[in-house]
């Protein structure tokens, strides 16, 4: 049985994975209207696997009976100056994240709750990933920030964040 610790602060994440969802989106829409079509699929691709993340937290906390509670979440950043700004802030939320997923799993040892604690290994996996692809993608984008369409022949090419798909160990996310 979770601890009621480690349930608040799971709630909490939640949260921000629907907040990370929301700003992907944002990013994705803001990509897609600048006719940047591939870096618009990176994005879109980035918010369904935030709401997976969310959806897994709330499977874990129907699994162990606990309530899930769905929160509201803070308006998204929509307006961007250039082409690295959005990266900049999708690769500064990936460290936030990181920073909450180990905090979770660091509140899961101290209170002695090893289910939980064992859940967070995949999520402290997946950061280490997502950090990964997103500091590439930020070194794309400033190295080609003046040449769009190298940044967008750069994804077609290369499949950027395809690889994590598919995860035969990530949890289940609720609902799939
Ligand atoms: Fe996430
Ligand atoms: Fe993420």
């Amino acid at each position: 049985m979770p601890s009621d610790a480690f349930v608040a602060r799971l709630n909490e994440q939640i949260g921000h994975e629907y907040a990370a969802h929301q700003q992907y989106v944002a990013i994705a829409v803001h990509y897609d209207a600048e006719t940047l079509p591939q870096l618009a699929r990176f994005f879109y691709r980035q918010a369904l696997e935030e709401r997976d993340h969310a959806m897994m937290m709330i499977q874990y906390l129907l699994d162990a009976d606990e309530q899930a509670v769905i929160p509201g979440v803070a308006a998204p950043q929509v307006d961007f100056g250039d082409v690295v700004s959005p990266v900049a802030l999708a690769l500064g939320q990936e460290k936030r994240v990181t920073e909450q997923i180990n905090g979770l799993a660091g509140l899961a040892r101290q209170e002695g709750d090893y289910s939980s604690e064992q859940f967070m290994q995949w999520f402290i996996k997946e950061q280490i990933e997502e950090i990964a692809t997103m500091s590439d993608l930020l070194r794309v984008v400033q190295r080609s920030q003046d040449h769009p369409m190298d940044i967008e022949d750069y994804l077609a090419r290369e499949r950027l964040g395809d690889a994590g798909s598919g995860d035969p160990t990530a949890p289940h996310p609720a609902g799939a």
